[in-house]
């Protein structure tokens, strides 16, 4: 039985340690590899709340509980009371009594830290605007498969500094990788994650995309326009049109360079057809491993 003292919840990546994000990608590739087929989760529900629009996030977790044996209920603003204004806090409170584990897709960082201080069964970080911590760990996942170690590698981020990139700005630090930023001025990832991740030399910002992913093993980007933003379409088209990742910007990597994305991707935009429909784009791959990357966090925060 989850009590408030030992509930884990999962609102950033920094909530697990560097050595249980890596017993994590252990175990989903286990999962993934069709080693482990138990239910650990039988008789548990996951209950899931999307306050802005999903394909993958919803679906993954989703299967992902039933593949472990148990249930995902899906709750989004417009068919339930929070879309009329029922508070956060009873909302929380309330659905403690019927599920084991809230997943929270929300706007405001502080919101989810609203549910996590009044829910009594752990809660997960489904993308706030801050950040998506669940994408990274799917991220790192696809990472230790195609390189191994993830230790001593170098990626470049070229776009927006969004809730994307300020996850993979935790990342680097805290599993020991290089991160090169390349955005548009104004549109700089989170200060403080920025500051911390580059005291110890793990983050690195280089306004010039073509620089940043000089020689690099990953190139990754995300769309412009985040959920939210859609007023400022037009004047971040024109910020961001330098930092399309095109075929010429990825001849910069190295040569086994791999594109990623966490989608949807915007083609023609953020990244070139031939690029992210290319052979060195491993963007499904990446989406495909939401399932396991999600299947084994929540064996560690429910089972
Ligand atoms: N990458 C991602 O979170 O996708 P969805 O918005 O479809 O969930
Ligand atoms: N940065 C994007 C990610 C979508 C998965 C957004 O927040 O809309």
């Amino acid at each position: 039985m989850t009590t408030l003292a030992t509930k884990r919840d999962f609102l950033t990546l920094d909530d697990l340690t560097p050595e249980e994000i890596l017993e994590t990608l252990a175990l989903a590739r286990r999962m993934k590899a069709g080693e482990l087929r138990d239910t650990p989760l039988v008789g548990k529900t996951l209950i899931m709340i999307f306050r802005k629009h999903s394909t993958r996030t919803r679906v993954s977790f989703e299967i992902a509980m039933n593949q472990l044996g148990g249930d995902a209920v899906f709750l989004a603003d417009r068919d339930s009371q929070m879309g009329r204004g029922e508070s956060l806090e009873d909302t929380a409170r309330v659905l403690s009594g019927y599920g084991d584990g809230l997943m929270v897709r929300t706007w405001g960082h502080g919101e989810l830290q609203i549910f996590a201080e009044h829910a009594e069964i752990p809660v997960i970080n489904g993308l706030t605007d801050l950040v998506h911590p669940c994408q990274i760990l799917t991220d790192l996942l696809t990472m230790t498969e195609i390189f191994g170690e993830l230790q001593g590698r170098t990626v470049a981020w070229v776009g927006d500094g969004n809730n994307v990139a300020n996850s993979w700005l935790r990342a680097a630090r805290m599993m020991d990788f290089r991160l090169r930023v390349a955005c548009p001025e104004g549109y700089a990832p989170d200060e403080a994650v920025s500051a911390w991740a580059s005291e110890t030399g793990h983050a690195e910002f280089i306004a010039d995309p073509a620089e940043a992913v000089e020689g690099v093993d990953v190139v990754v980007t995300d769309t412009w326009v985040s959920m939210g933003q859609e007023v400022e379409h037009a004047i971040r088209e024109a910020a961001f049109t330098p930092y399309r990742v095109t075929s010429e910007l990825m001849a910069r990597a190295s040569d086994d360079a791999v594109f990623m994305h966490c989608l949807p991707a915007h083609r023609g935009h953020e990244v070139d057809a031939e690029v992210i429909d290319g052979p060195r784009s491993v963007v499904i791959q990446e989406a495909h491993n939401r399932l396991h990357a999600q299947k084994a966090l929540l064996v560690r925060l429910l089972a």
